[in-house]
């Protein structure tokens, strides 16, 4: 039997966990392993792939980043064409499958990848999904892979921006990543103590930022912390985009945070600065966290693809994996729920969502 692996989209620590789990599994069931290169760009161009073995994956546990190389603009649905514009070429993905002796894919992504791997299900690949993105946006489970430890990131760039806002007496106003949900900025703004934690769920209005900061002063603190999705939003306002998105690629987001940090200079009078904290999220060894959930994932995903279960995903709802149909993720958004235990209990706290 011979299976392959790829991972795609933006990199997220715990994707070599995933890779090493799924190797090592293979080993004691004697299926060979090909490892895809640069996420589906592996399949539409030749020679971009290569075996792995227990020794390939030796001590890449703890590294972040992805040993396949990975890429979120080379979506074999609509390709990037030398000549400019795209084209569909998930029908040489078929053949590059083929032609490999390919018995299962696993390709491991966010919702991205997932529909791009469900689009090639249908075309009669064997592909099972593990979930993966530091936005924790994949549908159909509670946790993806790589969140854990961006949250942790995130916390720590707040832990660190509590002491030079204190000495200043300064809101500073930290911007984390998360596409078109807050769960690093919930996450990270709950477990950093933010003041503020604005996210693409609760449009913000500046006035009652402005508020609460001056609130606070009133009550003698004389700082605050700003936690900022970069998809957050002003309530009837624009988000934040940095470069438009095309057929080939998606919107990139950001400046949110210096938007936020200049308005909230002007209506309180106070000295503002942000930190856009952008990659460094991703670039981290993975948490204990992700390297186990990772090697769950990994293994599980195997199992998946030695017992015939295609067309599927692996998931985690906090406590137990699972499995369900990528029928039911492509499509949809795990967004942060307005009735979320965390949101309820950041604002039972007192911290303000800007609204
Ligand atoms: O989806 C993961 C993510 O890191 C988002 O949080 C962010 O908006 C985007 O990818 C950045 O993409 P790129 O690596 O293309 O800058």
């Amino acid at each position: 039997m011979k299976v392959g692996v790829l991972t795609g989209g933006g990199d997220a620590p715990g994707l070599n966990g995933v890779v090493r789990a799924v190797v090592k599994v293979a080993a004691t069931r004697g299926v060979e392993i090909v490892g895809v290169e640069d996420g589906f760009r592996g399949l539409v161009e030749p020679n971009r792939w290569r075996r792995l073995t227990p020794s390939d994956v030796s001590g890449i546990l703890r590294e972040g980043g992805t040993i396949l190389g990975t890429t979120n603009h080379a979506n074999p649905l609509s390709y990037p064409s030398d000549r400019g514009g795209v084209a569909d070429h998930s029908s040489v993905c078929v053949d590059r499958y083929r032609e490999l002796g390919l018995d299962g894919l696993i390709a491991i992504g966010g919702d991205g990848t997932l529909t791009i791997a469900h689009a090639l299900w249908r075309k009669g690949l064997n592909i099972v999904g593990i979930p993966k993105t530091i936005d924790n946006d994949v549908a159909g489970t509670a946790v993806s892979l790589g969140f854990d430890t961006a949250v942790n990131v995130a916390t720590e760039a707040v832990d660190r921006l509590h002491t030079t806002a204190e000495s200043h007496h300064r809101i500073m106003v930290l911007e984390v990543m998360g596409r078109y949900t807050g769960w690093i900025a919930l996450h990270a703004g709950i477990a950093g103590g933010a003041d503020v934690i604005l996210i693409p769920e609760i449009p913000f209005d500046l006035a009652c930022i402005a508020a609460r900061i001056l609130e606070r002063e009133r009550l003698g603190a004389r700082f605050s912390i700003v936690v900022a999705a970069e998809g957050a939003t002003p309530r009837g306002g624009e988000r934040a985009i940095l470069e438009a998105g095309s057929a080939a690629a998606l919107e990139r987001l950001g400046g949110i945070g210096g938007r936020v940090a200049a308005g909230l200079e002007q209506a309180t009078g106070r000295e503002a600065r942000s930190v856009l904290l952008g990659h460094v999220q991703r670039g981290a060894a993975p948490s204990a966290f992700d390297r186990l959930l990772a090697t769950q994932f990994g293994a599980r995903a195997m199992e998946l693809v030695l017992s015939g279960q295609f067309g599927t995903m692996v998931t985690f709802n906090g406590e137990d994996l699972g499995v369900v149909a990528l029928d039911t993720v492509v499509g949809r958004t795990s967004t942060v729920p307005e009735d979320s235990d965390g949101l309820r209990a950041a604002r039972a706290i007192g911290v303000s969502f800007g609204d």
